[in-house]
């Protein structure tokens, strides 16, 4: 079966994208990233794409005269690419409803929170103040709001006591590299899809449910 072509929006350290190419790297894994495209130039995801020989671009968001302009640009070089599907890793630009309803139900993203919890920049932050005892992080279909869509698979992990914002964050993010390959496989595969504003997965060894620490 031929594999899913993905596009990898990036803006930073690239880790979830490190995940997306390790699990890649396997001939059985139902999706191939196509390409891998940062707004900043000169991040550490761009090299982790160029190492696993991964085609890159960069289109630096400052170079154009608002967001639309923006998009259109990125939309074009992921179309060049031949990209069939988008996953959102660590990219720090908003996205306009424009781009999110030319990949509707083909553009996905990760978040380090149990949504519909602790939406935004500062989850982990945002969870500690809360004093939950639970966190973690959630892939979700992208909706024009911020944070907001159909959850395919979330992970969860404790809050300790103790914790900082940073324990919390490596604790999670442990877990977002399992969920977010779990979350493309299945969506891949055909196994989840978008039904109304929920996510339906179809077979019974793999409910989008991860918990920490092995499940
Ligand atoms: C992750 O915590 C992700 O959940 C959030 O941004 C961070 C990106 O980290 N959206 P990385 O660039 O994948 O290492």
């Amino acid at each position: 079966m031929a594999r899913l072509k993905v596009g990898v929006l990036v803006s930073g350290r690239g880790s979830n994208l490190q995940a997306l190419l390790d699990a890649a790297s396997d001939p059985g894994y139902p999706a191939e990233i196509a390409l891998v495209l940062s707004n900043v130039p000169g991040v550490q995801a761009l090299e982790r794409a160029a190492r696993a020989g991964v085609a890159t671009a960069v289109i630096d968001h400052k170079a154009f005269d608002g967001r639309g302009p923006f998009e259109d640009a990125v939309h074009a070089v992921l179309v060049e690419h031949g990209v069939e599907f988008v996953c959102l890793a660590g990219f720090m630009r908003i996205l306009t409803d424009g781009f999110v309803s030319r990949w509707f139900d083909r553009l996905i993203n990760i978040h380090p929170s149990l949504l519909p919890a602790f939406r935004g920049a500062h989850a982990h932050r945002d969870a500690l103040a809360a004093g939950v005892r639970v966190s973690g992080c959630t892939v979700h279909f992208v909706r024009p709001a911020m944070d907001d869509g159909p959850i395919v698979v979330q992970a969860a992990v404790p809050v300790l006591p103790g914790d900082a914002e940073a324990d919390l964050a490596a604790r999670v993010l442990e877990q977002e590299h399992r969920a977010y390959p779990l979350a493309l496989r299945l969506i891949a595969e055909g196994r989840a899809r978008v039904a109304g504003d929920r996510v339906e997965i179809d077979a019974p060894d793999a409910a989008g449910a991860l918990i920490n620490p092995r499940d």
